[in-house]
């Protein structure tokens, strides 16, 4: 399973790339704004500074919604590094567009993904990544979970090559199940990942041995 951060800020980014487990990053406008990136050459710099620290998959969105318009903010978010990989939502002319980026050897993610009939048309149209929202599907009660499960299912019933990469990923029991389904990547905040080290038996396993070598050690 892949790990990816889902930030654009760049703290964050190095401490999960020190880590040693990082296998991409995803971004999108809300978590740029988060960090005050504004204005398109900063956009576009802040990209390269991201695809600068990682070694994988850096998840850049286009804003336009319509196709043209779409091609233009792609093709351009690619030219900045081969790892960026051009975010498309989940309408009409962003499936048009993951079609053509596809057709040019251009990395996609389709995000904005709630039901499994839009990750069938986003793996129709050749998309590399489908970003399935499960956090935001628990938020209105249904079961992020189970569509990760249905996605699963039918890509795999077709050999589908779109890798499942599992996103409004909240905590680590959200990380953990992802991967007992068998979701391709999971995107998640450093919080979530770093929740994974921990368990209170780890803690007090070590405060012992470490206190009983101190106290050996004066013997
Ligand atoms: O990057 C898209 C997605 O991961 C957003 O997550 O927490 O805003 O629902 P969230």
């Amino acid at each position: 399973m892949k790990f990816f951060i889902d930030t654009a800020n760049l703290e964050q980014i190095k401490e999960a790339q020190d880590l040693g487990v990082l296998d991409g990053v995803t971004t999108n406008p809300s978590l740029m704004a988060k960090e005050g990136i504004t204005g398109e050459e900063n956009i576009l710099n802040h990209y390269k500074a991201i695809c600068d620290i990682v070694d994988g998959d850096v998840s850049a969105e286009v804003i336009s919604t319509n196709y043209e318009e779409m091609i233009k903010e792609g093709e351009a978010l690619a030219k900045l590094d081969d790892k960026i990989v051009v975010k498309v939502p989940m309408i009409k002319d962003g499936v048009k567009a993951i079609k053509y980026f596809s057709t040019k050897g251009i990395k996609t993610n389709c995000t904005l993904v709630f039901s499994a009939g839009q990750a069938l048309l986003a793996a129709k149209a050749g998309a590399t990544y489908v970003s399935p929202f499960i956090g935001r599907l628990d938020d209105i009660s249904t079961d992020g979970l189970a569509l990760i499960d249905e996605i699963r299912l039918i890509y795999d019933n077709y050999a589908f090559d779109t890798q499942i990469l599992a996103a409004s990923v909240r905590h680590s029991a959200h990380i953990l199940n992802c991967a007992k389904i068998g979701a391709d990547v999971m995107t998640g905040p450093l919080a979530a990942i770093l929740a994974l080290l921990k368990h209170p038996l780890t803690d007090s396993g070590l405060a012992q041995f470490l206190s009983d070598h101190e106290k050996a050690s004066k013997k």
